[in-house]
Order: structure tokens, then C-alpha cells, then sequence
């Protein structure tokens, strides 16, 4: 049996050949390439292939895999929202994914992330780095003095909740599928609206669903306490990004932290340097002293991206023997 894997990065490298080694029964060949429909042709003689890419994968791809024989693929990460479902079901497609690969990664960000809008580190660095030693006037704000409000109490709300609780905040959530663990311990407030009026913190951990785009907008961050600090490490369309920057400017908004941005695709992961930025709206956010970018880094530790390959060659490896995998994808 052979599996073909596409866009190997240089980290996920040592894992890829980890897995080989530990399935010496299994061939396995891998590119830096992204799966398209001329490179699809690389995996020929494969049973499976493993991939992620943030690239659709569309229907003249799909059609490219099968021409090859091959219609069981296994994704690294979590989202399927780029996969064409109905030509995938059409094809007869098995797809996989790895929905959790470390809650940790993601929530650790966010909590560090959190932690330095309130002690406005960045504002700090650039005291220092201009030579401008004196405390005054970025004094910190203390995460025990904070209420923490958390949206989605899922795999990754829950390691941010038990992280701020270290560091001594009072937590509150908010999720329609309240967790029975977590409602006993009394988290839950009724509504978004409870958790806007009284969270001095608010981070996002919940999915881009249609019902969910734009839930940060004007109307929410009126109903935020004044200096709040809104955190998404999550996904882009949950906040509308002109709302968050119109709240910095008036100052109702105290920071923003964002691993993730709107019009992120094409823009993150790229090396902008000697180049025209290609985003005036992110390049403004960048150069604020009170908000915290990062290009989609949150979920990109060693822990997590190690779990990302080889749980995705283990589904890839059992659907390519006939088994059942431990993370199938509905599809269609
Ligand atoms: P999960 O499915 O375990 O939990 C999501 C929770 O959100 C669920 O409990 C759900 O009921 C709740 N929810 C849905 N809509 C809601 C709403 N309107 N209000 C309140 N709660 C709502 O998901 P997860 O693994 O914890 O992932 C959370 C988010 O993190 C997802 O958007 C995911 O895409 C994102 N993510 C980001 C990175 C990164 O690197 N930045 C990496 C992985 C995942
Ligand atoms: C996900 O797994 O959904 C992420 O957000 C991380 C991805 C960029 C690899």
C-alpha cells in the first residue's frame, strides 16, 4: 500500500518520516507541493493521499485524484469548507480530518496573547526599543482583577477558561450546548448579551457558521463594557473588522487581539518583505500599539503539528485498508 502526501512543509518533515518508519509496510512519498489538478498527478500508484491546504480543493481536482484511482483523502487540520462536497460524494470519496490535534496550542496562545494587551507589552517594547525606560504611563492591569467571558466552551474555550482561572480571573461562558461539567460549576451566564455587559475580557472559540459571521459587529461591541479587551483565535468572519477598528479609535475598545483576520487568505503565511503590503485595513492594525497580530500562528506548535500528520496518516492508513477511520468527514 502506498500513501502520497501534498504541501509537506519543512516542519512537518521529521513527522512524516516518523510515521514511514513506525509502517514499514506502507510506501510513503510526499511533495512541498499543494494539491491542484496538474500536480495531482504526482500521486499516481498511491491508494491515499494526505493533504492541507487553505487552496480549494475543487472539482476538476477531485476529478484529477480519481483519473489516479484515488479517492481516499485524509486532512491535517480541521475545516473541510474548502473541499467541493457534492463532487467529492459524486466520486465516492472517503475523507478524513483531525478536528483535535491540541486544544492546548490554541488556547495557550490566546491566554498569552491576553495576558499582554493587559500588561500593554507592546507598548512597552516600543518604549524600550526607542530608548524610553520610564514605567509611566503603561501601567498593567492584572488578569485576576478581570472577567473573562468566554464564547464556545468546546475543546479549545475550555483550555482558555482553565488558564485564565490560573491566573486568578472570575470566568463566565456563553455556548448554546452548554457542557453538563460546566453548567454544574456555574459558568454559563443566559445570553451574549449577559456575557457583553459584564466581561471585561471577551475571547471567541466558536466556528464560522453562517449564523456566527459578523457576530463581533457594531451593535455587540455597544453592549461591551468600556476598555474591553476582544480576543479571536478563531476565525476571521466572526468579527467585522471596521466595527473592532471604529472601537479602538473611540477607545471603548482597550485591545484586540487577532490570530485570525477576514481577508487573511493569500495575505498570511507569505513573506511581504521588499514587497507592497497588499492590505491598508491590516497593515493599520499591525501598526497600533494596543492591537496584537498574528498570521494564523495559534495552532502552530511542534505538539500540535506532529498530531496533525500522523493522525492524519493513521486515518489515511486505515480507510486505505478497508477499516473504518477514527475521524471520518460526512461528505455531500
Ligand atoms: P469545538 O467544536 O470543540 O467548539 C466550538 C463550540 O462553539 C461548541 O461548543 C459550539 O456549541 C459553540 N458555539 C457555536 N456557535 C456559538 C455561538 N454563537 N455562541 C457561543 N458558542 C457557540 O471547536 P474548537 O476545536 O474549540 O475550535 C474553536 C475555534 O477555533 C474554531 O473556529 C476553529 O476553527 C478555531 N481554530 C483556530 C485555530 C488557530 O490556529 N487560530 C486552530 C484550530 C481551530
Ligand atoms: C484549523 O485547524 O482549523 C486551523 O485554524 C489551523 C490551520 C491554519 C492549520
Amino acid at each position: 500500500k502506498k500513501i502520497f502526501a501534498f504541501s509537506i512543509r519543512k516542519d512537518e518533515e521529521p513527522y512524516v518520516k516518523e510515521w514511514a518508519e513506525s509502517h514499514p509496510d506502507v510506501e510513503v512519498e510526499y511533495t512541498s507541493e499543494l494539491l491542484t489538478p496538474a500536480t495531482a498527478k504526482k500521486a499516481k500508484g498511491a491508494d491515499g493521499v494526505v493533504v492541507y491546504q487553505q487552496l480549494d480543493y475543487t472539482a476538476d481536482t477531485l476529478q484529477a485524484l480519481a483519473d489516479e484511482g484515488i479517492t481516499k483523502m485524509s486532512l491535517r487540520n480541521v475545516g473541510v469548507d474548502n473541499i467541493d462536497m457534492a463532487k467529492a460524494k459524486e466520486l465516492g470519496f472517503e475523507i478524513t480530518n483531525v478536528p483535535v490535534y491540541s486544544p492546548n496550542a490554541i488556547a495557550e496562545h490566546a491566554a498569552i496573547q491576553t495576558a499582554r494587551i493587559l500588561r500593554q507589552t507592546k507598548v512597552l517594547d516600543e518604549k524600550i526599543a526607542n530608548g524610553d525606560l520610564r514605567w509611566a504611563p503603561t501601567i498593567g492591569r492584572e488578569v485576576r482583577d478581570q472577567t473573562v467571558g468566554v464564547i464556545g466552551t468546546g475543546h479549545i474555550g475550555r483550555v482558555y477558561m482553565q488558564i485564565m482561572e490560573g491566573f486568578g480571573a472570575k470566568v463566565i461562558a456563553y455556548d448554546p450546548f452548554e457542557n453538563p461539567e460546566l453548567k454544574k460549576q456555574g459558568y454559563y451566564v443566559d445570553s451574549l448579551d449577559d456575557l457583553y455587559a459584564q466581561a471585561d475580557v471577551i475571547s471567541l472559540h466558536v466556528p464560522a457558521t453562517k449564523e456566527n459571521f459578523h457576530m463581533i459587529n457594531r451593535d455587540s461591541i455597544a453592549k461591551m463594557k468600556d476598555n474591553v479587551v476582544i480576543v479571536n483565535c478563531s476565525r476571521g468572519a466572526l468579527v467585522d473588522t471596521d466595527a473592532v477598528i471604529a472601537g479602538l479609535d473611540s477607545g471603548k475598545i482597550f485591545g484586540f487581539v487577532m490570530d485570525t483576520y477576514e481577508d487573511e487568505v493569500g495575505i498570511f503565511n507569505e513573506d511581504w518583505r521588499g514587497k507592497e503590503f497588499p492590505d491598508k485595513r491590516l497593515k493599520d492594525l499591525i501598526d497600533r500599539s494596543n492591537v496584537l497580530v498574528t498570521p494564523h500562528t495559534a495552532f502552530y506548535t511542534t505538539h500540535a503539528v506532529r498530531n496533525m500528520v500522523i493522525k492524519a496518516f493513521d486515518n489515511n492508513c486505515k480507510l486505505i485498508n478497508g477499516k473504518e477511520a477514527d475521524t471520518p468527514v460526512k461528505v455531500g
